[in-house]
């Protein structure tokens, strides 16, 4: 087999070039071509410098994750990297793209570090439940100081060239263009000088002198990383260089990471890593099938939702023509849209001048004819199916044709609403998730006549705008809602026989979602869809209505909240809670916490073997990856079916009929045969 390394002279300068698509990962056979490209340059007298590039769209972009979980192949990256910085002869590390990982390793322990404007660098292990391996949590400490390390091993975010030369990771910006003879006359600047290497650098000192960075920045952070593992083990093998010499620093970093490698958090974080990618690829279509051009997007409803959806679309430079009934309801919509960008802006997350350029591609309409020449119209209105069905009859009517139209149903029939126009193959359901100018998943839902080319341009411009997508068959709440309907039955039923409703929030908040069926209501408003009739009480939630408890905005709901909205269970709530068991002769009684998590959970797996078995999702992965985006499930658990495997398919199955809980034949066949899910 050839290598993925190749070496090319350049008088004095030798350039080792990777070349192993898609993304450099540097598996076995890069680590030895490495290990081999640095050898011939050290044992070469011609040769004086060395720089290390790449070929394709990246730099290397850290470990190849595929070999992870398999016995190791020498050489392995510590020891390439640390015979790389060794050496006399400056070594230069020449990026573009993204060195993440492993690649961002291999950068630090060349002497110097060039990068075109365009390339990041990161240290993103935290985001599969690790930490860097190959001294990178002991090298940039010491070449950017403490503080500038621990947001980069910590959270994982990649920084930018420009950011990573202010910090002192990147010593030089060169030529886009002209990023191999830019490095080769840099690395031949510094033939001669004695070299700088990472390991001895002294930027840590900033630790070293001011300990307490380190408590500050747990609890600065300690929302964003309540629950995982990783970044607590990154924090304190930053600690570790400022606390042991080099050597030992590096020991401890690998025991802190082969503690994290073998542990479940990192197997599901792996997991959804590769789930994320797996879900963009549609069951049946040819994935070079021709794409629709996308140049202008037209969003019916200026509400919450189509205001969202409209800003996904022109924060990534694409017009939209946004339209409404009344001009009030589109100068309220229009106005939300520029205070959202303006809140963004104050917040440092946009320059004032692209807040201008996305308000400068809206285009609010009154006019059906004004979306005529949309390629892409996305229904946001009332979810009703004779409204939608008229909206579409009338799009269809208007819009050119080959355009798209999608509608944001959360529950509807894609094929009833297709069979209003007369070409039901340029239909499908797009459904964003609220506010959706932030979450990161839409789910695309493929109606019976959905075209290839309709469901692949959806896929691709999912990307664009920076959604994590995934394709849903046609049923009743399509993936999330349906698998939310269970769990949300099963919290109002547990009430009702005696549960506390803050005990059920906090089994789901110490599972590791954001927040608990009771809060959500709270937060949403319990009067959304109230009849307004006080005398009028049937549920739970009218019973609340009655007494003034709508939630956060009136100061109470299931809980009274302070002025700091802290929220305190409710006696007055409780009460209500058991006369309504009474009244239904439903005896309260105590339940454990244990009872609690599997009702609320187990039968969410069940619904989700329902969905595979019906064929609406595609693979078990993208249930993950829908709950993990779209509901706040918790990423270190991989998501519910991948919970479900950890947990035992077999466990579910005896713990559903503990409960007296459905369980579908799909699953006790799964259940039975010993079989996973993932
Ligand atoms: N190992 C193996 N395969 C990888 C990989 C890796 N590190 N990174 C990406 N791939 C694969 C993907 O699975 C995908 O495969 P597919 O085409 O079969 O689905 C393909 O490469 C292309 O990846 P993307 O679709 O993600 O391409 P993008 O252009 O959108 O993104 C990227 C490129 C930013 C590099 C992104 O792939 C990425 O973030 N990769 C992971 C980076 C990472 O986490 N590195 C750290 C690894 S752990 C490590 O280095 C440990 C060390 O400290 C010892």
């Amino acid at each position: 087999m050839t290598s993925p390394i190749r070496t090319e002279r350049h008088d004095d300068v030798l350039v080792i070039i990777s070349d192993n698509p898609p993304v450099n990962a540097l598996g076995q056979a890069v680590r030895q071509g490495l290990k081999d490209g640095v050898e011939e340059a050290m044992g070469d007298d011609a040769i004086k410098a060395v720089v290390i590039r790449c070929d394709g769209r990246t730099f290397f972009a850290g470990a190849d994750i595929t070999e992870f979980g398999k016995p190791p192949q020498g050489p392995n990256l510590p020891e390439t990297l640390d015979a790389m910085e060794a050496g006399d002869k400056p070594v230069v590390a020449a990026i573009h793209g993204t060195a993440l990982g492993g690649g961002c390793e291999v950068a630090l322990a060349c002497h110097y570090r060039v990068a075109v404007p365009s390339a990041k660098l990161g240290l993103p292990e935290v985001k599969l439940g690790l930490i860097p391996g190959a001294a990178g949590t002991q090298r940039l400490p010491r070449v950017v100081g403490v503080e500038a390390a621990l947001p980069m091993v910590v959270n994982g975010n990649p920084i930018p060239a420009a950011k990573a030369e202010a910090i002192g990771l990147v010593d030089k910006i060169v030529g886009e263009d002209s990023l191999e003879a830019d490095a080769i006359a840099f690395a031949r600047e510094q033939i001669g000088k004695p070299v700088p290497r990472s390991s001895e650098g002294t930027a840590h000192e900033d630790g070293v002198k001011n300990p307490d960075l380190f408590d500050e920045f747990r609890a600065r952070n300690a929302r964003k990383i309540r629950g995982f593992d990783a970044p607590d083990a990154a924090v304190k093998a930053v600690k570790a260089a400022t606390e042991r010499p080099y050597a030992e620093g590096v020991k401890k970093e690998r025991e802190l990471f082969t503690g994290l490698m073998s542990g479940t958090q990192s197997a599901a974080m792996r997991h959804y890593f590769f789930a994320e990618r797996a879900a963009n690829k549609i069951d049946n279509v040819d994935p070079k099938t021709p794409l629709i051009d996308i140049q202008k997007v037209g969003v019916i409803g200026a509400g919450t939702m189509g205001g969202g959806i409209a800003m996904n679309f022109l924060s990534a430079g694409i017009p939209v023509t946004i339209l409404e009934m009344k001009q009030d309801a589109l100068d309220r919509g229009t106005g939300v849209i520029a205070k959202n960008y303006e809140r963004t802006a104050k917040k440092g997350r946009m320059k004032p001048e692209q807040v201008e350029q996305a308000m400068g591609l809206l285009n609010p309409t009154l006019d059906y004819a004004d979306l005529a020449d949309c390629d892409l119209v996305i229904e946001a209105v009332y979810e009703n199916m004779d409204v939608k069905k008229e909206v579409f009859a009338k799009l269809d009517e208007t819009v050119k044709q080959g355009a798209i139209l999608a509608s944001n149903t959360s529950y509807l029939n894609i094929d009833e609403i297709a069979q209003a126009t007369k070409r039901p193959g340029y239909v499908l359901g797009l459904h964003f998730f609220s506010p959706a100018n932030v979450m990161k998943l839409l789910e695309i839902v493929r109606g019976a006549e959905t075209r290839d080319d309709v469901l692949l341009t959806s896929m691709k411009l999912a990307k664009k705008i920076g959604k994590v997508a995934v394709v849903a068959g046609v049923c009743d709440g399509f993936i999330g809602n349906r698998m939310l309907s269970p769990r949300q039955k099963q919290a109002n039923e547990l009430i009702m026989e005696g549960a506390k409703y803050w005990e059920v929030d906090d089994v789901l908040l110490e599972f590791g979602f954001p927040m608990g069926p009771f809060q959500m209501a709270d937060l949403a408003g319990i009067d959304i869809g109230w009849h307004r009739d006080p005398s009028k009480v049937t549920t739970i939630r009218e019973a609340l209505c009655a007494a003034e408890r709508f939630g956060q905005k009136n100061g109470k709901g299931f809980y009274d909240y302070d002025e700091a909205r802290q929220r305190t269970p409710s006696e007055e709530v409780q009460a209500i809670i058991a006369d309504f068991a009474r009244k239904e002769g439903t005896e309260q009684r105590d339940i454990s916490k244990d009872e609690i998590r599997e009702r609320l959970l187990y039968p969410m797996v069940n619904e989700g073997a329902m969905i595979l078995d019906e064929g609406m999702a595609q693979r078990a992965s993208d249930i993950d990856v829908v709950w993990i985006n779209g509901y706040g499930w918790p990423l270190y658990t991989g998501g519910p079916m991948f919970w479900a495997d950890t947990v035992g398919l077999d466990t579910i199955v005896a713990g559903l009929e503990k409960h007296g809980l459905p369980v579908s034949e799909y699953l006790r066949r799964k259940a039975e045969a010993g079989e996973r899910f993932n």
